[in-house]
């Protein structure tokens, strides 16, 4: 499976560090917040990658990644976001890339303990609608910060709910999704949210209303460093003592 690296973002929540980088360049532990996610997608089996990013350290990436050979990839193409239009947005600019194909998508900041393997794989046998995966988080602070699933009684997702005041469940959305290829259409139909944004949620909501919106509940460690300067040095700590994308 392909796979789509959105590397963008103003990163406000981490001013004044992103003022002078992107986000997804500052360091977890020994390396560049994005190797991990790199990584991650390489440990899952992905060897074709487009990074998606923004702002004025875009070439930055280049200069890091490079062709990608470095680190386990096949080829690795970029695509450059000219306006701060939102996660659906950035993910727009990888159509032609994914040419058809299933993707799995990863926002850069999400760190994770355990490899994301069995996940990817498991859409790779069934790759129809969209899979996401859940991490649990059992405070409800927390979860006002993040995308949070409204679950029936046969455990199905109804609806996500992007920073709930009132968390309908436990567990929040990654930053990890697989898709079809019908997400470029349900993107292209998007309007902007009140933060004059395309969101990720929408599109996933657009697959949970025709009841194809399916998941797993990751175990161990799961960190979105761009979150705030505690989750981003929470992160650095958890990456620091026990590293990420273990098997
Ligand atoms: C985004 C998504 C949210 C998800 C989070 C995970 O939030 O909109 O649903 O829970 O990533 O990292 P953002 O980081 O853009 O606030």
């Amino acid at each position: 499976m392909k796979g789509v690296l959105l590397a963008g973002g103003s990163g406000s929540r981490l001013y004044p560090l992103t003022r002078i980088t992107n986000k997804h360049l500052l360091p977890i532990y020994d390396r560049p917040m994005v190797q991990w996610a790199i990584e991650a997608l390489v440990r899952a089996g992905i060897d074709e990658v487009m990074v998606v990013t923004g702002g004025t350290h875009a070439g930055e990436f280049l200069r890091l990644l490079g062709n990608g050979h470095d680190f386990g990839l096949d080829r690795l193409l970029y695509a450059y976001q000219d306006q701060p239009g939102g996660i659906a947005e950035a993910l727009g600019l990888a159509e032609r890339f994914a040419d058809d194909q299933p993707i799995t998508v990863m926002l850069a900041d999400n760190i994770l303990e355990r490899s994301i393997k069995p996940f990817v794989q498991a859409f790779a046998e069934h790759p129809h609608g969209a899979r996401v995966l859940l991490s649990e988080v059992s405070d409800p602070q927390h979860l006002a910060h993040l995308g949070v699933p409204e679950l029936d009684e046969q455990g199905r997702i109804v609806r996500i709910v992007e920073k709930p005041e009132v968390p309908p469940s436990r567990f929040a959305v990654t930053g990890i999704y697989c898709y079809d290829s019908e997400v470029f259409s349900i993107i292209a139909s998007l309007v902007p949210s009140g933060r004059g944004e395309l969101e990720i949620t929408d599109v996933n909501n657009h697959y949970a209303d025709k009841g194809a919106l399916h998941y797993d509940i990751l175990e161990g460690f799961w960190g979105d460093a761009g979150e705030s300067i505690d989750a981003y040095y929470a992160v650095n700590d958890f990456v620091r003592a026990h590293g990420a994308n273990r098997p």
